[in-house]
């Protein structure tokens, strides 16, 4: 069966209980285990990853050449600030979705530039944990067409 990496930045492993109002309730763990109910209706398994180490995230992205058909990615606050996230990602090529669990461009200005956006399909930004599952349905769509 084909996968998909799913990859998580900096600070993801504290959902739940990170700032609730902005990102709400949903530990990492309860989202990743509606994605693996989602992927089985889709017809593709999961491979999960999460670092606040910005060069493990890359070392996973590399490892995805080859062996994954597509990545979805929450980069954190790495998708502000990280130019060596987005070579990686265009250096490996695969088709990949970018999400955000709020809406980046209505929060502060520092936030409103995402720099990995240009490599990927498409951005989804601001449904929370529904961010996900929009977005593993969008890549696997893409990736049927
Ligand atoms: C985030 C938005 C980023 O600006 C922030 O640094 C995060 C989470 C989101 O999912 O809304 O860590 O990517």
């Amino acid at each position: 069966m084909q996968t998909i990496l799913v990859l998580n930045g900096p600070n993801l492993n504290m959902l739940g209980v990170r700032e609730p109002g902005v990102y709400g309730s949903d530990t990492l763990a309860e989202i990743e285990a509606r994605l693996i109910t989602q992927a089985k209706t889709l017809g593709v398994e999961l491979h999960f990853f999460q670092s606040n180490h910005e060069g493990a995230l890359l070392d996973e992205i590399h490892a995805a050449f080859g062996r994954h058909v597509g990545i979805l990615i929450n980069p954190g606050a790495l998708t502000h600030t990280s130019i060596a996230l987005r070579d990686g990602l265009a250096a490996v090529g695969l088709p990949a979705v970018e999400v955000h669990l709020s809406n980046i461009h209505k929060r502060e200005p520092f936030r409103h530039v995402s720099l990995t956006a240009p490599v990927m399909i498409g951005q989804i930004s601001g449904f929370g944990p529904l961010s996900y599952e929009l977005g593993l349905l969008a890549l696997c769509r893409h990736l049927k067409a």
